[in-house]
């Protein structure tokens, strides 16, 4: 948690933006696995930590922006759950850590929604993403579970977003603290990929640091040898000597900032010169984009410039033809990243995504495109100082969208299918960097993983 001037600060911030009306941030509750009791590592809302820090299941903050005042709302814990639990601090306690001093029992917060709801104020909250808060919603608002996302507030979303987006320098170092222990993951897996190995061994290694520092993983782990399937969570292979191991994984800390790197690399430490190809290809990207990303400059133009990276690196190796302008254009580089380059990061590896992905990475001068591959940029709108985001270019071989693309003939003007033949077993290669974007251009966060394939053959073979 940082200190109480922290959340204050961001709540007035919140209050200048939002006209008027009641805010309502509810946090989470403990999620059962399989019974009551035994429950999922609870993890707490990102907004409600953003705004009220408090890292404990049952409670809501309302932020009234009329009467100028913070409450929250949330039960004490009784003499049944210490025994239990251990001993726990009292609301009134955990809300002045925060600035908070008005406290209240959590059954108030439908007697003071309904007040505002008779006074014909308006309630701004936020579109729910878990069971139990939709249907806490419909019975705090009385509005039916089915369209109550359609009622969340965009103006509160807007006004979080704006927020959200730029990192102060104390979440820098806590996003920094993440990437810290994320290179320890990976240098970890590159040592680990020998053959005759686990894929799973591997995983539980990576899991096992973040654990032990009291962290976890900030997204299910993706570390496989079948790197073309993009978020491939299936561990249950052998390392054979010689395949490409795609390991997309990140760790979240204690105050729950991301980290999110990939990196890939060959079973057994030497790149054939096939892989070293396409490997410098990936890098050449993602060097491009670090080159290019800075205040003022459109994340958009970005991927559209490592797209062009990757047609002109295909094309040399014979795999595309024909002009790569237009092949971007076309969307024929789509065949070999069908994703988009990056996405924004903080208190969650896809920061804010739960307000909508729209709101986060587009605005009202970058709409989302509807062409294949670029439609699924999730970051494309203008970059600003203290934005925090990805940079995870990519190049994949994936037998069925080949084949589909082929037997359709799309892009044939711009693809090589006799070529690309010979890279149906190929695998995937995708190198994820950190980015803060600075004054004039970007930091990448954290001591950069090895990535040059001499670094990172050094690495796997030391
Ligand atoms: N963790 C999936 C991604 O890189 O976005
Ligand atoms: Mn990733
Ligand atoms: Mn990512």
């Amino acid at each position: 948690m940082f200190d109480k001037q922290i959340y204050v600060d961001r709540r007035l911030k919140l209050r200048k933006k939002v006209k008027s009306g009641i805010v309502l941030i509810l946090g989470n509750t403990e999620s059962p696995i399989n019974y009551q009791g035994n429950t999922y590592n609870f993890r707490q809302d990102s907004n409600f930590l953003y705004f009220f820090g408090l890292d404990t299941p049952g409670l809501a903050g309302v932020i009234d922006i009329e009467e100028g005042t913070d409450c929250l709302y949330g039960d004490d814990f009784d003499i049944d759950d210490i025994i239990w639990m251990g001993p726990q601090p009292k609301l009134k306690d955990m809300g002045e850590k925060v600035g908070v001093l008005s406290t209240h029992p959590f059954r108030e917060l439908s007697t003071t929604l309904n007040r505002a709801i008779r006074q014909g104020r308006k309630i701004h909250f936020l579109p729910p993403y878990r069971a139990d808060n939709t249907l806490l919603l419909e019975k705090l608002l009385g509005i039916n579970q089915t369209i109550i996302k359609t009622y969340s507030s965009i103006e509160l979303i807007k006004a979080i977003v704006s927020l959200r987006s730029v990192k102060e320098p104390c979440e820098v170092e806590e996003i920094e603290k993440a990437c810290s222990v994320g290179y320890k993951m990976h240098v970890t897996a590159m040592k680990m990929a020998k053959p005759g190995a686990l894929e799973r061994e591997i995983a539980g290694e990576l899991e096992g640091i973040a654990h032990s520092f009291g962290y976890m993983t900030s997204f299910p782990t993706i570390l496989s040898q079948h790197g073309e399937t993009l978020h491939n969570h299936d561990h249950s292979l052998t390392l054979e000597e010689g395949r490409l191991l795609l390991v997309d994984a990140g760790a979240e800390g204690i105050s729950h900032y991301a980290s999110d790197f990939t990196r890939t690399f060959p079973v057994g430490g030497h790149f054939s010169q096939k892989q070293k190809d396409i490997y410098s290809i990936v890098l050449a990207a993602n060097n491009k984009t670090a080159e290019l990303a800075k205040p003022g400059v459109p994340y958009f133009n970005v991927h559209k410039a490592a797209a062009r990276v990757i047609v002109e690196g295909l094309s040399a190796l014979g795999i595309m033809k024909g002009n790569s302008d237009e092949a971007v254009e076309n969307g024929a580089h789509a065949l070999f990243m069908p994703h988009g380059l990056g996405h924004m990061m903080g208190l969650d590896v896809h920061d804010m995504e739960d307000l909508g992905e729209d709101f986060v990475g587009y605005d009202d001068e970058i709409s989302r495109s509807e062409q294949f591959g670029t439609s699924s940029l999730r970051m494309a709108r203008k970059l600003q100082k203290g934005f925090v985001l990805t940079n995870e270019p990519g190049i994949y071989f994936i037998p069925a969208l080949i084949e589909k693309w082929k037997s359709e003939k799309i892009n044939q003007a711009f693809i090589n299918y006799d070529v690309l033949s010979s890279y149906l077993t190929f695998g995937g290669i995708r190198l994820e960097d950190d980015l803060l974007i600075t004054d004039n251009g970007c930091r990448i966060l954290g001591h950069r993983i090895p990535i040059t394939p001499e670094e990172v053959e050094k690495t796997m073979n030391s």
